[in-house]
């Protein structure tokens, strides 16, 4: 089973900023889970929420910044300065750290809520550019998003991202559509569903693992990823576990 940091090592340190990709990466995880959302003026951003006033001392929509503006958003405000500056990355900045990171990269496509015009391709143009075709996959709540990605590279690996209460016959859906993967919340999924997804040959990454006994079972049924807030403690469990039998 795999080990993505969600939002990068989001349980120790800023979400979604340079800090928390750069930490997640010193723990040895496969791979980091990142959002995407476009400002006013067309630039890639990463943070999670759709106004920034959770994460930063600013007010507002990010679809209503433009990107010199928001750079200067302190996004540590949930850490309370501990960690000095953290600015809201542009996706630009993350590609090129990745391009030497041995990690690969899950994005997610945040138009659930706002619908970014643009936002699919110049992500996938951003992609290439850094060459990370091979060292990305792609999910969104927005399954209207991941027809597009597929559109533009039909060999673009995209997941299904549901809520908890997921969606019944999940493995069949995914196939269905020409999607790859199956990422539910974690409270709604079981043995069944994954065992679904598996006999449609599709992969099952759930969020958001936090806790060693949901991370068991998971591992117990078969699931392909745990996407957790704790890549440190994950990883090794399931090293450990590994090594074990
Ligand atoms: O991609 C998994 C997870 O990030 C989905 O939920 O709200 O944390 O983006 P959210
Ligand atoms: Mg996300």
């Amino acid at each position: 089973m795999k080990v993505y940091a969600h939002r990068g090592y989001s349980g120790k340190y800023p979400e979604n900023t340079m800090l928390a990709f750069q930490k997640a990466a010193e723990t040895g995880c496969d791979g980091i889970e990142l959002d995407v959302q476009l400002t006013k003026d067309g630039k890639v951003v990463v943070i999670h929420d759709e106004a920034v006033d959770r994460t930063t001392a600013g007010t507002g929509l990010v679809k209503d910044y433009t990107y010199e503006e928001l750079k200067k958003l302190d996004a540590s405000k949930l850490f309370g300065g501990k960690y000095g500056f953290c600015p809201i990355p542009s996706f630009e900045e993350y590609c090129q750290w990745a391009a030497d990171q041995d990690l690969v990269t899950n994005i997610e496509i945040k138009t659930g809520i706002y619908y970014y015009e643009g936002l699919e391709e110049k992500t996938l143009e951003l992609v290439k550019k850094y060459g990370l075709e091979k060292k990305v996959f792609y999910s969104s709540f927005n399954h209207m998003s991941l027809i597009k990605v597929k559109e533009l590279d039909p060999q673009a690996v995209c997941g299904a991202l549901l809520e908890h209460c997921g969606i019944g016959n999940a493995g069949y859906y995914c196939k269905r559509f020409g999607l790859e993967a199956y990422h539910p919340g974690y409270k709604g999924l079981t043995e069944e569903t994954v065992k679904g997804c598996r006999e449609n040959g599709i992969q099952v990454n759930a969020w958001t693992i936090n806790d060693m006994g949901t991370l068991e079972q998971l591992y117990e049924w078969g699931c392909d990823g745990a996407i957790t807030n704790y890549p440190s403690v994950c990883k090794s469990w399931v090293d450990s576990r590994k090594n074990n039998g």
